[in-house]
């Protein structure tokens, strides 16, 4: 959702909007699914206005934030209390070998993949593999294309003209992904579980290192 991305101060009521208000429900399932208890480091790629990083901080976790655009950053920050346990960095995630490996008990990506090239994607998906420590999960959540073909239209026709605006507007485009278990586990990773919301278009998956 670029386009959206360019307005961070309206960019959760747009979200809620275009999401039919499951957001909220998706962020939740995700804090949920990576399964924090206090202590607990998590690595949050994409963090956007920290809707997820706020949850998961709720739950324990010490958080380390990546977003490469610094005012969605700055509405995080505002949301959350100064000495709350996050660290924030202002980078791209194709950065993130910078990071140690094997520190993160969760990584978690949150409607960010979709804004990346599938090469972008790939590597991010192994660096994100990399950082997991032993019996550490992804949690990774985005817009996919829906498999039945009355769903799949429906989303166009929904999709279809934000799209559009969206070129117009900051010349990019978001894609709904194609094949994300797949992406997850060309990266390594064993998928553990699968869920889809808004009628397929949103999915949510869990996955663990290969043993
Ligand atoms: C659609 S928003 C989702 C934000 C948040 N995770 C959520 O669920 O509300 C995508 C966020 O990912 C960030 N992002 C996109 N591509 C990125 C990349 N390659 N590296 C770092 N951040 C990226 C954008 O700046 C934006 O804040």
């Amino acid at each position: 959702m670029r386009w959206l991305e360019n307005s961070p101060e309206r960019y959760d009521a747009g979200m809620n909007f275009l999401t039919l208000g499951s957001v909220g429900k998706l962020h939740a399932a995700v804090a949920s699914a990576a399964a924090v208890t206090p202590g607990d480091r998590v690595l949050e790629i994409g963090c956007g206005t920290g809707s997820v990083t706020a949850l998961l901080i709720a739950r324990g976790a010490r958080v380390t934030a990546i977003d490469q655009a610094p005012e969605m950053l700055e509405q995080a920050q505002r949301r959350l209390a100064p000495d709350a346990s996050v660290e924030w960095l202002e980078q791209t995630a194709s950065e993130m070998d910078r990071l140690p490996e094997h520190a993160f008990d969760s990584v978690v990506i949150c409607l960010c993949l979709s804004d990346m090239s599938t090469s972008e994607r790939a590597f991010v998906l192994r660096e994100a593999a990399l950082r997991l420590a032993p019996g550490g999960c992804l949690v990774a959540a985005d817009e996919v294309r829906a498999a039945g073909r009355g769903q799949r239209l429906a989303q166009l026709l929904w999709r279809g003209p934000q799209a559009a605006l969206g070129w117009l507007l900051v010349g990019s485009l978001s894609q709904p992904l194609a094949n994300l278990v797949g992406d997850i586990r060309q990266a390594g990773l064993c998928v553990s579980h699968e869920e889809t919301w808004l009628s397929g278009t949103l999915a949510l998956v869990v996955a663990e290192a290969a043993p």
